[in-house]
């Protein structure tokens, strides 16, 4: 396959970015998207060219570093892939692909494709911990979980911190990432322990880092590479709403 990259380049946080067009022939259709990233700096090195800068860690859709705004869409135009897992055969021969990196006020660009995603760690430390009892290693399933919890946590435990939905989203709101964060822990027993704390201080510290409101667009959604529902958004607001007025510190 032949195809043109239009990828956004950026020295530095406060330097001006630019598109640059890059040529690229011979790209395997079954080769990854990051692959072809690989390829092209490959071929920037040889000719003496500074690599483009972009994250990567697992390569299995499971770690969420990898995101990209990809001709206009986070993660690409394949439905609930990362964009390491998206593959050339995705694209026609010839096409020009145009690469962004996440646009949201609050991940400031670092360098090229890289964007600094630290307000979500933030967020997930101001949760804070869950209380265990420190004592002997417990038997397993000690404590009894009605598959239906079980089955809704792990769904919003899936959420990998990828930043798709903030940067999808018009008023860049992270309301999605809370959302699965808060419920993932709320549907347990163990996690239900600093429950209401733990609603309060997150959306406190999302709104300290400047993400927007959701805008009920449900973009967020729609790029998700883990298909998180929207439902947690509602949910968390509802708890979120009983924490303020049953306030139980
Ligand atoms: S909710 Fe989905 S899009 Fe948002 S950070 Fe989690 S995995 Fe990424
Ligand atoms: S590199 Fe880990 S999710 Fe893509």
């Amino acid at each position: 396959m032949k195809i043109t990259l239009k990828i956004w380049r950026q020295k530095k946080a406060d330097t001006k970015g630019k598109l640059v067009a890059y040529d690229l022939n011979n790209i395997d259709p079954k080769q990854s998207f990051l692959e072809t990233l690989d390829t092209l700096n490959q071929q920037l090195i040889a000719k003496g060219e500074e690599p483009v800068a972009f994250e990567s860690d697992c390569r299995e859709g499971i770690c969420g570093v990898c995101g990209l705004y990809i001709s206009g869409t986070a993660h690409g135009p394949l439905r609930e892939t990362t964009t390491c897992q998206l593959h050339m055969r995705t694209f026609k021969d010839g096409e020009t692909i145009t690469v962004e990196p996440w646009r949201a006020k609050p991940f400031k660009v670092i360098k090229d494709l890289v964007v600094d995603r630290s307000p979500f760690d933030r967020i997930i430390q101001a949760g804070g911990f869950v209380s265990v009892n420190a004592g002997n290693a417990p038997d397993g399933n000690i404590v009894p979980i009605s598959k239906k919890a079980a089955d809704t946590a792990m769904d919003a435990a899936a959420c990998i911190g990828c930043g798709a939905c903030v940067a999808a989203c018009k008023n860049g709101s992270a309301m999605l990432f809370v959302a699965a964060k808060v419920a993932h822990l709320a549907h347990l027993p163990q996690g239900s322990i600093e429950g209401q704390k733990r609603v309060r201080a997150m959306i406190a510290q999302m709104d300290a880092e400047g993400f927007g409101s959701c805008t009920n667009t449900y973009e967020c959604g729609a790029v998700c590479p883990k298909g998180i529902s929207v439902d947690f958004i509602a949910e968390m607001n509802r708890r979120w709403l009983g924490a303020t007025l049953f306030d139980s510190k």
